[in-house]
């Protein structure tokens, strides 16, 4: 397996993905994470990720010495990538500078040694490069492999420990991904064998052995991760679990029906919890979403252990994937928002928590749930966060503003699909704004709500474009919105990417 260190670059997520796209097992942890841990990984090589600082800044992050001297003594492989590089080249005592001009976008490279990292490349290399800071003075033993015009020591290299300044995992990098398949299978020497088909028998076989003939849980929203996790621990161990679906009143048009699809079609043992009242009281007047989150995690859960003491269950299955994981458990990053099915959870749950997607992304969640023979229609939804529509309405969480909120989002998908590009689009949504804006309704001015569509294209979803739709297509959503609600007077469309903007809006 490749351990990823994260220092803060957006395309970490990429990195890991990219590395088990070529079919080996990746795994992302931070730069304070203890050399023991490490050492029980047992990695075949370490790709230090880019990030934002320079070495030289106050409190930017570095791989303490412990982990450099066990690299060095077991010869474990290492890429440092950008912000990686300038790493390597700190810890040998080279010297690290601001660039005279900033190189940002696609650059040409030379070829000055042939190496195992560039076998089968041409000498000539178009690379995706976004820095500010280089390389000065290579460190002692060190020799160049790569330079562009403005950066000599564009690529260097001591023993196993290699550096490149530009990112491999972007797909502007022409022969990204032969790079990282050299340093995966010629230098790492790793084995292709990170594999979906595996991955599930081995989950299911785990999940028997840590529930054996005890019961679970699972809350079932009808989205792809809870379907699928519900549907894969199933098959481990049948009717010991319990589907649960509460009903929060926040969930898409027809969930509902999707979740009783799911559930008579794989023979699920299924109970569905009508806590809408509940939902509404709690949060009447709450307009700051963070509270939301806390407040909709905290009703959750306990709804959840109410049902599983009914059901003497003692476990509590979640379809937490593998970018939320890693989101919420960064101490160096900000906590953007706290994501629903990890850091909203309240601390005291009387249940223990197994997440067998936790490992996974998107994707590959996908690949899973086509295995286990899940309609498509489910397994390409659009991801739907645990806190519901209620992220998705600035103001207070009400009847009304649900219902514009449901159907509106309804409308866009219906329209988008029959345009044939929902399908293409990470997610497409609409959102409840709560001021107020002029319309003209028959002859008379009224003050009407406004809905702003969020639709946006994404790998992953730590970066994300919103989408260029043809301005037609635009306008008859629009239009359909303010004819089907009266409520509404106006439609926006948010033309932000992320960042500055997540792709939730609240
Ligand atoms: P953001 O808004 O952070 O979203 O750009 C990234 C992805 O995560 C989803 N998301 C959530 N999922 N609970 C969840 O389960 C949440 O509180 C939450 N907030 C955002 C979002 O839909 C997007 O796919």
């Amino acid at each position: 397996m490749i351990i990823v260190i994260d220092f803060g670059s957006q395309y970490t997520h990429l990195i890991s993905r990219r590395v088990r796209e070529l079919g080996v097992k990746s795994e992302i942890i931070f730069p304070f994470t203890e050399l023991d841990a490490i050492k029980k990984m047992n990695p075949d090589g370490i790709i230090l990720s880019g990030g934002p600082n320079s070495v030289y800044d106050k409190d930017a992050p570095h791989l303490n010495n412990d982990i450099w001297n066990w690299i060095l003594e077991e010869d474990i492989p290492v890429l440092g990538l950008c912000y990686g590089l300038h790493l390597i080249a700190k810890r040998f005592n080279g010297e690290i500078g601001k660039s005279k001009r900033r190189e940002y976008g696609v650059t040409s490279v030379t070829i000055k040694k042939s190496d195992r990292i560039f076998e089968g490349l041409e000498k000539k290399q178009r690379v995706w490069m976004s820095h500010g800071d280089k390389v000065l003075k290579l460190p002692e033993n060190f020799e160049i492999l790569a330079s562009s015009e403005n950066c000599r020591f564009a690529s260097f290299r001591y023993k196993n420990i290699y550096a490149l300044q530009w990112h491999p995992e972007v797909v502007h990098t022409e022969n990204g991904m032969k790079m990282l398949n050299n340093f995966l299978f010629k230098i790492c020497r790793c084995e292709k064998d990170w594999d979906m088909e595996d991955f599930m028998k081995k989950t299911i076989g785990d999940i028997r052995k840590k529930i054996g003939d005890k019961k679970a849980i699972i809350a079932l929203s009808g989205g792809v991760d809870s379907s699928i996790a519900a549907v894969l621990t199933s098959r481990a161990i049948g009717k010991n679990l319990t589907a649960v679906f509460v009903d929060t009143g926040l969930l898409r048009k027809n969930e509902g029906e999707h979740v009783e699809k799911i559930c008579k079609e794989f023979k699920l043992k299924f109970l569905k919890i009508d806590a809408k009242d509940r939902f509404f009281e709690k949060l009447k007047g709450v307009k700051d979403t963070e509270m939301k989150r806390k407040i909709i995690g905290e009703e959750f859960i306990r709804i959840f252990e109410k049902e599983a003491k009914k059901e003497n269950a003692e476990f509590l299955i979640q379809g937490t994937i593998y970018p939320d994981v890693i989101e919420s458990g960064s101490k160096t990053a900000d906590t953007i928002k706290s994501h629903h099915n990890v850091g909203g959870l309240p601390e005291n749950v009387d249940l223990e928590i197994i997440e067998p997607l936790s490992y996974l992304y998107k994707d590959e969640v996908r690949e899973i749930g086509k295995k286990l023979g899940i309609p498509n229609e489910i397994i390409n939804q659009h991801p739907f966060p645990g806190p519901g529509l209620a992220v998705r309405i600035t103001g207070e969480v009400n009847e009304e503003n649900i219902k514009i909120c449901r159907e509106a989002s309804y409308i866009l998908e219906e329209e988008l699909k029959k345009a044939g590009v929902f399908y293409d689009l990470w997610q497409a949504f609409a959102v409840v704004l709560e001021d107020r804006v002029v319309g003209v309704v028959g002859d008379q001015r009224k003050y009407g709500r406004i809905v702003a569509l969020r639709i946006v294209e994404s790998k992953d979803a730590m970066t994300a474009n919103f989408a260029k739709l043809n301005w037609n297509l635009l306008e008859e959503i629009s239009t359909k919105i303010t004819n089907e609600l009266p409520e509404v007077v106006s439609v926006a469309y948010f033309i932000s990417n992320k960042p500055p903007q997540t792709i939730e809006p609240c």
